[in-house]
């Protein structure tokens, strides 16, 4: 079974490893977040017209769909490890009527394309769950042109705060932090993108904070984040986070029944992702 990372799976991703399929229910609650955080995330997921993009780690689609639309001059390759997702994404992109966009199956450690192709990369909510980031940059930017521009789009669970407090949702939230350690991939890599982008040696290096605030004035943002989102996916790794050892179950359900709690008319949520870019 797949547990639930900020944008996805929560599985060691490398290249030996089977990824399973996203569940129904995961793929909606994909689509869902990414259509109430997409303004906030891509206003300036911009790339110059008749661009090659590459996206990286595409999982189902939920950003091709934003991107490749709001990119309608410029051609985009869209790539994932797993091969059952590439397939949503490939249905998903036809039945949005998307004509801009290829999809394969590949692995961003070793990427089926010849040096320097692409235009520009985007990579949303992927290097958080690697094991080796700076490879994958390395990658990357093998195949990025010269002057190319790289677009990193990750989230940070170190940025999570709200009102009412609750140590028990802390610590909810802190499974999903040790979970995805020990699979591999780091939830607080936000926080890392400056530094992994300078060192993989990219230039004119921007990052940006996206802070997503959430009160009872902005419902579409309680349900479609702080419930649908935030929430559903520490829910998600409770199951595993007991069986661990991680947590006891009464503490864990506590901490959730506090998140949601955070979701009332009183309640306040703030988490924030950071959007990177560099050029080669
Ligand atoms: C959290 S999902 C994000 C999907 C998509 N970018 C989005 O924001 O909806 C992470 C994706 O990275 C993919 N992934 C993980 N390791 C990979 C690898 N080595 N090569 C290519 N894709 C990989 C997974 O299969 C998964 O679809």
């Amino acid at each position: 079974m797949r547990e639930s990372g900020i944008f996805g799976e929560n599985t060691k991703m490398g290249a030996t490893q089977y990824v399973h399929g996203y569940s129904g229910r995961e793929a909606l609650r994909l689509n869902d977040q990414a259509e109430t955080l997409s303004q906030m995330i891509h206003n300036d997921s911009v790339f110059a017209e008749g661009s090659l993009v590459l996206e990286a780690g595409c999982g189902v689609g939920a950003q091709t769909k934003i991107v490749a639309t709001q990119n309608p001059a410029s051609s985009f390759i869209s790539v994932d490890l797993s091969q059952e997702s590439v397939k949503e994404a490939e249905a998903a992109a036809r039945e949005a009527g998307l004509t801009n966009v290829e999809f394969r199956q590949a692995d961003i450690y070793n990427l089926p394309f010849e040096n320097e192709l692409f235009d520009g990369i985007l990579v949303c909510f992927v290097l958080e769950h690697l094991s080796n980031p700076e490879q994958a940059l390395d990658e990357l930017k093998r195949v990025l042109k010269k002057g190319g521009l790289l677009m990193v789009i990750e989230g940070d669970h170190g940025s999570t705060f709200f009102y009412p407090d609750s140590e028990l949702a802390r610590k909810a939230i802190n499974c999903q932090v040790q979970l995805q350690k020990q699979a591999g991939g780091n939830s607080n890599i936000g926080r890392e993108l400056y530094p992994l982008l300078k060192s993989a040696g990219f230039a004119d290096v921007v990052v940006s904070p996206r802070m997503v605030y959430a009160d009872a004035s902005r419902p579409q943002l309680v349900e479609g984040f702080i419930k649908n989102t935030f929430t559903a996916m520490i829910e998600g790794v409770g199951e595993k986070a007991v069986q661990q050892g991680i947590v006891d179950r009464h503490t864990f359900q506590k901490g959730i029944t506090d998140l949601y709690r955070t979701a009332g008319p009183d309640g306040v949520f703030c988490y924030t992702f950071f959007k990177g870019f560099g050029t080669k």
